[in-house]
C-alpha cells in the first residue's frame, strides 16, 4: 500500500471519470481505489488518472480550475448542471449543457436587459453574453461576426439558437417589425425543416445560417438565411418510432374542417409518408380539441406523443399567423399547403403489374385510383398525363432526325415507386427552398453594413445505417472542425509564438487528411462519386471498389468489416467503408450513394411539373431549368453543390469574428437531472474543447494591437498624451487602471490578457465615449502622478549630490593634514630616532640597577657608574635638540661613547653577578630540557595529523581522477555518440512522431469504441474488439524483446512485493532487477505527479535539487548494465541547492546523498529555515531521488563527491543513525542495499 493517498480522478466506462487513491504502481499503469465503495478497485493506464482536489469544483470560467484537466472539467460542469447552471466557459467559448427542462428567469426579458453591454465574464455565462459580445465586437472591430453553435443532436443548438436571434432582436429595444420577421421564422422553418428523430424530438434536418443586418447605428436592418441539406429522405421513409416532418402533423391535427375537406386530408394512419410514427404531439388541452377521427389507430390507443415545446395543433396556428406576419395572403398559404397535402397523397399511389404486359411495365393500382385524382387535382396537372409520367420515362434515340425520336419506356414497379418518391422529395424540397426564399424576401437588407450570422448545422451523425445524408453532415462538421482548429489552436499558437509570449505548444489531432479523402480534386470520395454518375451503368458497388482502391492504405478509410459494430461487419467490402472521423469511426452503406446524390427527375415527370396549372408549383420548377437538358455530364450533383455551398460559409466564417458555442447533452434519455458523464466527456473531447482547456492553462484569449488601442483612443486623447507612442501609451494605460501583471502581457505588436480576464480586456475595448474619457482621465492623472515622482526623485537626488561634495571637502581636508604630517616627519625622524636610541639606553640602565638591586656586594658602585651614564645621556639629548642640523655621524659618535660606557659597566655587572647565578643556571637548564620533551611530543602528534591529511588529499585526488577518468570517458562516449547523434535524433524524431501517432490512434479508437457502444446500446447491437493497434516504434520493439530476455519477468509484482524483495532477498541478481523494477516504477510515479501537479505548488515535492532532475531530463533514459551487480560500490555526495519559492536569506541549502551502487540508500537536506530532512531507502521512498546515480550526472560533477566519512559526520551530526552494513560486499544481501533504520 502506498503511502501517498492524493485524491485522483480515474476513468469510468459510464461516469466519466470517478474519484479514487492510488494504492499500487504497477508497471505501465496504477492500481487506484474509488473512495466509493460502491466501484470496484482498477487498474488503469496513468494517462487516464488525473489530479483531484478535495472539495467540489463550481467555475464559471474552466480556466479557473486549481487543476487543468479533463476530469476536474468534467467534474465542474457536472456540479453546475445539478444546480440549474448550465453554462460555463473556456476562455471565450461557451459551454452548454442541455437542461431538458424550463430554467426559471434564465431568458426571460429582464435577463437580456441585464446582459446589455455588460461583459463577457462580468456576469455568469451565458447565450445572451455571446451575443453581446458579438454586437460590441461588431461595432468595435467594424467587422461581422459569426456565432457556431455546435453538438449533436438533442445537445440544444436550434434553442440556443433561438434565444441568440431572440437577444440580436430585442437586446435594444422591443423588437421592430424586422425583428419580429427575424422572429418569426423560426416556427416556419421547424415545422418544414424538424422533425421527431430517436435522439431529439424537435431534430432540425437541415442546417441554416441565420444572418442579422445591421446598419452604421448598429439597428437591425434585415435578415438572410441560407439552408443547408435538407434530409430528403425523410420525405418518403421514416425511421421506426421517427416521424416525418412536423408540417405534414400539424395539417393533419389542426386544419380547420374547411381546408381539410378542400385538400381532402384523413388522419396520419392513411399516408403511406407517415408509417413511421403516427402519433401527435400534444398537451392535454389540445388533446381535447382533435377530433378523434383525425388520431390514428396507434394515437388512440397510446395518446399522443408529449414535448414541452412542441405541439401540432397549437403549432398549426401559429404557423398559419407567422405565415401571414411573413406576408403571405390566404391564396399564397392555401398554395402552400396544398403542395403539402399532395406530397401525402402522392405517397399513396401504388403500382400493379399488367397482367399482360410483355415488356415488364406497370400500372397504378386500382384501390390508389382516388389519390391519383386528389394529386393531379391539387397539383393542377392532368391525371392521364400524371398517370403516364409516373409509370413510363421518356427517352429521346439518338439517331432518326433533327431531334432524334421520342421513345416511351414502360416502369417495372419499383422503378415507378422510385419516380414517385422522386417526385414527391422534388416538390416538397423546393417548396422548402421557396419557403425560405419567401422568409428572405420579407426581411430584405439594403443598408447593411455588418452581420452576425448563427450556424446552427447538425452535429456529428452516426446509425447503425448511415447513408449520403449523414455522409454530407459528417464532412461538413470535419469541416468545422477544421476551422475550429486553425482559429482557436493553430492560429492561436503561431501567434503566441510570432510574438513571444513563450507559451509551451500542445498538440492536437489534425483532421486535414479526412478531409482531403472526401473532398480532394483527384480522388476525393466526392469526385469518385460524382465520376461514377456519370458513367452509362452507374453502380454503387463499382463506386465503393473504386473508393476502397484509391485510399487502399490510408489510416481514415477502412472497409466495414473493420467496425468495431457486430452489424457492419455483415456488409460486403462493395457495399461500404468506413471512414475514421475525428468523432469515431462511421460505417456508410454506400447502396443510395448514387441516387441520393443526383436529385434530378425524369424527363416525363419534370417536363409535366414545369407545365401545370398550379401557380406555386410551377415557380419551382421553372421550365429551361430541367436537368434533361443539361445532360447526363453537366449534372450538378446534390455533393458538388452542398460543396460549394460549404465553400462559400466558409469562406464567410473565415473573414467574419468568430465565436463559438459548444452544445453538451447531458443523457441520451432526453430527461432532466441526469448527467451521463462518460457520455459528455466524449462530447468534450471531439469539440476540441479539452484541447483548448489545456491551451490556455498557459494561452491569452483576449488580444488588441498596441497600434489598434491607441487610434481607437485618438480622437478623444488631450494634446499632451497625443504625442505618446502607441506602446507607451498602452502601458501609461494598464499601469493607470492598477491591473495585475500577470493578468496581461505585452507582445510585440499586441497586448494579450489571460482567461478569466476579459472584464478588464472589455473595459478598454468599450468603445463608448464616456468611458473612453474616463480612462483618458485615469492615463492623464498617472502620468501627472508618475511625472511628480520623478520631479520629486529628482529633488532628491541633487540633495544627496550636495552632500557628497560636503564629505568630498571634509576628506580633502583629512588628506592635506595627512600630508603635512608626513613630511615633517620626514625632516625631523633621524634626530628623534638619534634621541629615542639614545634614551633606549637608559632604558637599559633601570634593568641593570634592578639587577644590581639584586648584588649583595658592589652595588653602590653600580648606581654611581647609572648615574654616570645618566648625565652623559642628557647632555647628548640637550646636544641633539639644540642643533637641528646636527648630523647622523656625530649623533651615532654620541650614541657609542655612552653605550661603551654602559658596557663596561654592564660587564662588571656581570661578572658580579655570574657566581651568583651558577646555582641557578644547573635549574634552569632542567626546566628547558622538559619544554623540548613537550614539543617533541606536539611534534609527533603533528606529524600523525599531517599523515592523516595526506591520505584524504589522496582518496580526494583518487575521487578526482576517478572524476576525471568518468569525464575522459565520457569525452570519448560523446566523441562516439556526436557520431552516431544524427541517426539517432532522426531515430527518435521518428519515434517521437510514431508515439504520438499511436497515441492519436488509441485515442481514435477509444472514440470509435464508444462510438460503437452508445450505437449498440441503442440499438440492441453487438460490439467486437478490434486487434489493438501495433506501435511501430523499433524502440519499443526492443524494449519489448530486451524485457522478454530478462531473467526475472517483473511487470506482475506487486509494488509493495518489490520492496519487500529488495529487503529481504539475497539472491543478488533478483535483488537488483528488482531495484531496476523498483525505481522505474518510481521514475514514472513521479513523472505523472509532474504532470499533473497543482497550479500553485509548481516547485513543491522535488525529492532531488531542480539541478539534478534537470541533467536526468535532459539525458537519454539509460538501460542499466547488467555489470553493475559486481563493480558497484557505495559513493556520497553534497551539492548546493536554492529553493525558488523560499525567503531570500533561506533560500540555500545542502542536499546530500548516499548511493549503493545505482540506487540511493540514504538522503539528507539541509535548509536554513527547517529542521533537516533524513530519508532511508526501504522507508521513504517515496520521498527520495528515484533517479540513478548514472541519471543524476553526479558522478560527472566537479567537487560534488564527497568522503563517506564526510557524509557520516554530518548525517550523525543531524541525528541520523549509523549506517551498520555498510562494511559489508557491496550491494550484498538487501539488507545492504534497502537497509531500514533500527
Ligand atoms: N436551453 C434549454 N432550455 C431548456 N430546454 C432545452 C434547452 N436547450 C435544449 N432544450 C431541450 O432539448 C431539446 C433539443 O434541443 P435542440 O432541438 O435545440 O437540439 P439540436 O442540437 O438542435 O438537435 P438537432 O441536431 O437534432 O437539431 C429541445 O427540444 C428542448 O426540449
Ligand atoms: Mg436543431
Amino acid at each position: 500500500m502506498l503511502e501517498d493517498t492524493q485524491l485522483v480522478w480515474v476513468r469510468d466506462a459510464a461516469e466519466g471519470y470517478i474519484q479514487g487513491r492510488i494504492t499500487e504502481i504497477g508497471t505501465k499503469e496504477f492500481e487506484v481505489t474509488p473512495t466509493d465503495r460502491k466501484y470496484p478497485k482498477r487498474t488503469c493506464h496513468f494517462d487516464d488518472i488525473h489530479s483531484s482536489c478535495d472539495g467540489p469544483q463550481d467555475h464559471d470560467d474552466n480556466c479557473e480550475l486549481m487543476l487543468l484537466n479533463e476530469a476536474t472539467f468534467l467534474d465542474n460542469l457536472k456540479t453546475r448542471y445539478y444546480k440549474d447552471k448550465i453554462y460555463t466557459y473556456v476562455a471565450n467559448i461557451l459551454i452548454a449543457v442541455n437542461p431538458y427542462r424550463e430554467i426559471k428567469e434564465l431568458y426571460a426579458p429582464d435577463t437580456i436587459k441585464k446582459y446589455n453591454g455588460r461583459s463577457l465574464g462580468e456576469l455568469p455565462p451565458h447565450v445572451f453574453a455571446v451575443a453581446d459580445k458579438a454586437i460590441r465586437d461588431m461595432r468595435v472591430y467594424k467587422l461581422s461576426q459569426s456565432i457556431i453553435v455546435s453538438g449533436e443532436s438533442g445537445a440544444g443548438k436550434t434553442e440556443s439558437t433561438k434565444y441568440l436571434l431572440k437577444y440580436l432582436c430585442y437586446s435594444h429595444d422591443s423588437a421592430g417589425p424586422i425583428e419580429t420577421k427575424i422572429l418569426d421564422a423560426n416556427p416556419v422553418l421547424e415545422a418544414f425543416g424538424n422533425a421527431k428523430t430517436t435522439r431529439n424530438n424537435n431534430s432540425s434536418r437541415f442546417g441554416k445560417f441565420i444572418e442579422v443586418h445591421y446598419d452604421a447605428k448598429c439597428q437591425v436592418v434585415g435578415g438572410y438565411i441560407s439552408h443547408y441539406l435538407l434530409e430528403k429522405s425523410r420525405i418518403c421513409t421514416q425511421s421506426a418510432e421517427e416521424r416525418n416532418y412536423h408540417v405534414f402533423y400539424m395539417l393533419l391535427a389542426g386544419a380547420p374542417q374547411q381546408l381539410r375537406d378542400k385538400l381532402n386530408l384523413g388522419k396520419p394512419d392513411d399516408y403511406r409518408y407517415l408509417s413511421g410514427c403516427t402519433q401527435y404531439f400534444a398537451n392535454a388541452k389540445t388533446e381535447q380539441l382533435i377530433p378523434g377521427s383525425q388520431k390514428s389507430k396507434n394515437h388512440q390507443q397510446k395518446g399522443p406523443l408529449k414535448d414541452p415545446i412542441i405541439d401540432d395543433y397549437q403549432h398549426f396556428h401559429n404557423l398559419d399567423k407567422a405565415l401571414g406576419r411573413l406576408g403571405l395572403s390566404d391564396a399564397e398559404k392555401l398554395g402552400i399547403y396544398s403542395l403539402v397535402a399532395a406530397v401525402l397523397h402522392l405517397g399513396n399511389i401504388a403500382f400493379e403489374e399488367i397482367p399482360d404486359d410483355v415488356r415488364g411495365g406497370c400500372q397504378v393500382s386500382e384501390s390508389s385510383e382516388q389519390s391519383l385524382t386528389i394529386t393531379s387535382g391539387l397539383l393542377g396537372v392532368d391525371q392521364t398525363e400524371l398517370r403516364t409520367a409516373l409509370v413510363s420515362r421518356v427517352m429521346q434515340s439518338k439517331g432518326g432526325g433533327f431531334k432524334g425520336t421520342v421513345i416511351m419506356v414502360p416502369l417495372k414497379i419499383y422503378e415507378a415507386s422510385n419516380a414517385r418518391d422522386a417526385l414527391a422529395k422534388a416538390i416538397y424540397s423546393r417548396l422548402f427552398d421557396r419557403i425560405v426564399g419567401l422568409i428572405n424576401q420579407s426581411i430584405p437588407f439594403q443598408a447593411s453594413n455588418f452581420y452576425i450570422g448563427v450556424l446552427d448545422i447538425a452535429g456529428f451523425e452516426y446509425f447503425t445505417v448511415n447513408s449520403f445524408e449523414q455522409f454530407c453532415i459528417n464532412y461538413c462538421n470535419e469541416k468545422l472542425q477544421k476551422f475550429f482548429n486553425d482559429n482557436i489552436l493553430k492560429n492561436e499558437q503561431e501567434l503566441y509564438k510570432r510574438e513571444g509570449l513563450n507559451v509551451p505548444e500542445i498538440t492536437f489531432t489534425d483532421n486535414q487528411d479526412i478531409i482531403e479523402l472526401i473532398e480532394a480534386k483527384s480522388n476525393g470520395i466526392f469526385t469518385l462519386l460524382d465520376e461514377e454518375s456519370k458513367l452509362p451503368k452507374p453502380s454503387y458497388s463499382h463506386f465503393t471498389a473504386e473508393v476502397h482502391k484509391s485510399w487502399s492504405n490510408h489510416y481514415r478509410l477502412g472497409l466495414p468489416r473493420s467496425s468495431r459494430l457486430k452489424a457492419h461487419r455483415t456488409l460486403r467490402d462493395e457495399e461500404g467503408f468506413l471512414v475514421r472521423h475525428f468523432a469515431g469511426a462511421v460505417c456508410y452503406n454506400t447502396e443510395q450513394f448514387i441516387e441520393k446524390n443526383n436529385d434530378a427527375l425524369h424527363a416525363s415527370l419534370e417536363g409535366l411539373v414545369q407545365e401545370c396549372e398550379n401557380p406555386l408549383l410551377q415557380t419551382l420548377f421553372p421550365s429551361g431549368s430541367s436537368a434533361s437538358i443539361r445532360g447526363k455530364l453537366n449534372f450538378i450533383s446534390v455533393g458538388s453543390k452542398f460543396k460549394t455551398q460549404l465553400g462559400e460559409l466558409m469562406e464567410k466564417l473565415e473573414q467574419n469574428g468568430t465565436n463559438f458555442i459548444r452544445c453538451i447533452k447531458p443523457n441520451s434519455k432526453m430527461i432532466d437531472r441526469q448527467f451521463e458523464g462518460s457520455l459528455a466527456l466524449a462530447q468534450l473531447k471531439c469539440s476540441g474543447t479539452i484541447s483548448v482547456l489545456e491551451l490556455m492553462e498557459h494561452g491569452y484569449p483576449s488580444r488588441v494591437l498596441f497600434a489598434d488601442l491607441y487610434s481607437m483612443y485618438k480622437s478623444v486623447l488631450p494634446p499632451e498624451l497625443v504625442s505618446l507612442p502607441a506602446r507607451t501609451f498602452c502601458e501609461a494605460m494598464f499601469q493607470s487602471l492598477n491591473l495585475s501583471a500577470k493578468d496581461f502581457k505585452f507582445g510585440i505588436t499586441k497586448v494579450f490578457f489571460r482567461p478569466g480576464k476579459f472584464v478588464e480586456f472589455d473595459r478598454i475595448m468599450r468603445s463608448d465615449p464616456e468611458n473612453m474619457l474616463a480612462i483618458v482621465a485615469k492615463v492623464k492623472k498617472w502620468l501627472i502622478r508618475s511625472r511628480w515622482v520623478k520631479s520629486a526623485l529628482g529633488a532628491l537626488c541633487v540633495i544627496k549630490l550636495r552632500n557628497r561634495i560636503i564629505y568630498r571637502n571634509k576628506c580633502v581636508l583629512v588628506a592635506q593634514r595627512i600630508a603635512r604630517g608626513f613630511l615633517a616627519r620626514k625632516q625631523h625622524r633621524p634626530r628623534y630616532q638619534g634621541i629615542g636610541k639614545i634614551n633606549k639606553i637608559r632604558m637599559n640602565t633601570l634593568k641593570t640597577l634592578e639587577i644590581a638591586s639584586g648584588l649583595k656586594m658592589g652595588r653602590d658602585e653600580i648606581v654611581s657608574g647609572v648615574n654616570d651614564i645618566y648625565r652623559q645621556i642628557d647632555d647628548a639629548i640637550m646636544k641633539i635638540k639644540l642643533n637641528p642640523r646636527i648630523t647622523q655621524r656625530e649623533m651615532d659618535s654620541m650614541y657609542t661613547v655612552v653605550m661603551a660606557n654602559m658596557n663596561k659597566l654592564t660587564v662588571d655587572l656581570n661578572t658580579k653577578l655570574k657566581e651568583q647565578q651558577q646555582a641557578e643556571e644547573q635549574e634552569r637548564l632542567r626546566k628547558i630540557q622538559e619544554a623540548l620533551e613537550a614539543e617533541r611530543a606536539a611534534k609527533e602528534a603533528e606529524e600523525l595529523r599531517q599523515r592523516e591529511e595526506v591520505e584524504n588529499k589522496r582518496l580526494k585526488a583518487e575521487i578526482e581522477t576517478r572524476r576525471k577518468a568518468a569525464e575522459v570517458q565520457r569525452l570519448r562516449q560523446e566523441e562516439e555518440d556526436r557520431r552516431a547523434a544524427l541517426a539517432l535524433q532522426e531515430q527518435l524524431e521518428k519515434e517521437a512522431k510514431d508515439d504520438a501517432k499511436y497515441r492519436q490512434q488509441l485515442e481514435q479508437e477509444r472514440r470509435d469504441h464508444e462510438l460503437a457502444l452508445r450505437l449498440a446500446n441503442e440499438s440492441n447491437g453487438q460490439v467486437e474488439d478490434s486487434p489493438p493497434v501495433i506501435r511501430k516504434s523499433e524502440n519499443v520493439r526492443a524494449q519489448q524483446q530486451a524485457l522478454g530476455k530478462q531473467k526475472y519477468d517483473l511487470s506482475k509484482w506487486k509494488y509493495s512485493e518489490l520492496r519487500d524483495a529488495i529487503n529481504t532477498s539475497c539472491d543478488i541478481e533478483l535483488l537488483e532487477a528488482c531495484r531496476q523494477e523498483f525505481h522505474r516504477r518510481l521514475k514514472v510515479y513521479h513523472a505523472w505527479k509532474a504532470k499533473n501537479r497543482k497550479r500553485t505548488t509548481m516547485d513543491e515535492n522535488e525529492r532531488a535539487p531542480r539541478s539534478v532532475m534537470e541533467a536526468a531530463f535532459k539525458q537519454p533514459p539509460l538501460v542499466q548494465p547488467i555489470q553493475e551487480i559486481v563493480t558497484a560500490q557505495h559513493r556520497y555526495f553534497r551539492i548546493p541547492f536554492m529553493r525558488a519559492n523560499a525567503p531570500d536569506n533561506t533560500k540555500r541549502g545542502l542536499w546530500y546523498a548516499h548511493f549503493d551502487g545505482q540506487w540511493i540508500a540514504r538522503q539528507m537536506e539541509l535548509h536554513a529555515d527547517k529542521p533537516p530532512i533524513l530519508l532511508v531507502a526501504g522507508t521513504d521512498d517515496m520521498q527520495m531521488c528515484e533517479l540513478s546515480l548514472e541519471e543524476t550526472g553526479l558522478t560527472r560533477k566537479r567537487g560534488a563527491e564527497i568522503l563517506e566519512h564526510e557524509f557520516n559526520r554530518e548525517w550523525e551530526r543531524n541525528g541520523g543513525k549509523a549506517y551498520k552494513n555498510l562494511g559489508a560486499k557491496p550491494n550484498g544481501p538487501a539488507a545492504a542495499a534497502m537497509q531500514k533504520q533500527q
